[in-house]
């Protein structure tokens, strides 16, 4: 068995699950979408390890905010993010190193 395996993710993203579900959906077009899905869906990230980029939900992050989801940049991980419903998606993958998009049909 290998001892490693490749992914072509530039930077991995955490978000936290139980915040996610709290809130039930508050992101994305129609405001109906947990923030991880709709900023795969915005950034039309692959699956897996084939994605640009890992936005992966976790368990608890142990900040629990009322109203927002915690997040973590995996890159910059000294400083975590409260997002709220409704935040705007380009400048959230702003800030995430997120702001590209995979190439169409790689
Ligand atoms: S519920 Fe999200 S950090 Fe605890």
């Amino acid at each position: 068995m290998k001892d490693r395996v490749s992914s072509g993710w530039r930077t991995a993203v955490l978000v936290c699950r139980k915040c996610s579900k709290k809130l039930d959906g508050g992101f994305g077009p129609k405001g109906d979408e947990r923030l991880s899905k709709a900023l795969r869906k915005h950034l039309a990230l692959k699956k897996g390890r084939k994605a640009a980029a890992g936005i992966i939900e976790v368990n608890c992050l142990g900040i629990c905010p009322k109203g927002a989801v915690t997040v973590v940049d995996g890159a910059h991980s000294r400083e975590w993010l409260l997002v709220r419903p409704g935040a705007d998606l380009d400048a959230l993958a702003e800030t995430l190193g997120l702001a590209y998009r995979e190439p169409a049909g790689s």
